[in-house]
């Protein structure tokens, strides 16, 4: 059954930029009962604990937010982990694996044991390879601990397909998939606007592929280039996820998850519900596409490797 929103509660672990931006939107879109902030700054945590709480006053809003412990956090029914370091320009995010994965394995010890139906969601990056070890060492159930993926990237990707087509973003169903990182790559092949294959709903010479998926790739480093952090699209996709598990929804969404046949989490589409991943879709890609998603897996496996020296 779905948890009744008054009662559910989140722990957002690291309320820097996209800790705050990811309360925000849970704010504002009604998801639950209590949002707990948990950092190491305790003086800054306690500062975007009275900031966000403004947030709630606004109308009627039925959210509760406060500082929290880790081992309230483990008490959650979602504990998003948004705790790490940041790409600095021109920086790749598996290049912070060796600063995160010590902040990982110390969030995750405090927060021990879990609730038993606790789903971790993962944000802090290299994401795709800290919900492959988080999944390891939180001893949770593998469907339950999950990570954003390409889901960010995915609605990057249809934002541009949706000023080409002239098409509302939510008409069209196109996905970034493999690594949320630079070996990500675009499903074309299983791409619709409308249910119409995106061949014809967008007519060859209408827009360069390569050109549009480099866009999409290199937005982050744009951001981060201009402002230091990119924050607001990964806040509102965080809210999405929250939902759809806590709502029990069965979206279906391009997040990061075990995948048994490449030895390590990436993304693929989903269905999303109360209980984590409630199944995969089996995905017709093209010969092409299926080479991707095995170099993507390859180069994740390579810097999971590494991480276990
Ligand atoms: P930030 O520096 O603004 O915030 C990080 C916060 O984590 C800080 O407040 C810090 O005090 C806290 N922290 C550090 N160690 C901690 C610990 N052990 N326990 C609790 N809190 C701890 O960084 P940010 O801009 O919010 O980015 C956070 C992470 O999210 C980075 O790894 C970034 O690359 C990643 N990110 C991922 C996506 C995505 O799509 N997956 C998008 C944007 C950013
Ligand atoms: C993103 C982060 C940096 O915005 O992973 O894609």
């Amino acid at each position: 059954m779905p948890t009744n929103k008054l009662t559910s509660r989140i722990a957002i672990v690291g309320v820097g930029d996209v800790g705050a931006a990811a309360v925000f939107a849970l704010i504002l879109s009604s998801v639950c009962g209590q949002i707990l902030l948990v950092d190491t700054k305790e003086a800054f945590r306690d500062g975007q604990v009275l900031d966000l709480s403004d947030a709630t006053h606004r109308g009627n809003s039925s959210t509760h937010v406060r500082a929290g412990t880790y081992q309230e956090a483990g008490q959650c029914d979602i504990v998003v982990i948004t705790a790490g370091a940041k790409q600095k320009p021109g920086e790749s995010r598996l290049q912070l694996i060796g600063r995160n994965i010590g902040i990982l394995g110390s969030v995750i010890s405090g927060m021990k044991p879990f609730k038993q139906d606790t789903i971790l969601l993962l944000v802090a990056n290299p994401v795709d390879v800290l919900t492959t070890f988080a999944q390891e060492i939180s001893g949770l159930p593998k469907a339950q601990v999950i990570g954003s993926g390409t889901f960010l990237d995915s609605i990057r990707l249809r934002g541009h397909l949706a000023e080409k087509a002239e098409v509302a973003a939510s008409s069209i169903d196109a996905y970034v998939l493999g690594e949320h990182g630079d070996s990500q790559f675009v499903a074309w092949s299983i791409a619709t606007i409308g249910g119409v294959p995106i061949d014809k709903a967008l007519p060859a010479g209408t827009f360069d592929r390569r050109e549009l998926a480099e866009s999409v790739k290199s937005t982050a480093q744009k951001i981060i280039e201009a402002k230091g952090a990119t924050s607001y699209g990964i806040g509102s996709v965080v809210a999405s996820i929250c939902s759809s598990i806590l709502f029990d929804k069965h979206n279906v969404r391009p997040i990061s998850h075990w995948q048994q046949d490449h030895d390590c989490c990436l993304s693929l589409p989903v269905v999303l519900g109360r209980k984590g991943v409630v199944r995969n879709l089996p995905l017709p890609l093209d010969d092409e596409e299926t080479k991707l998603l095995h170099e993507s897996a390859k180069d994740l496996r390579e810097v999971i490797d590494g991480a276990r020296k």
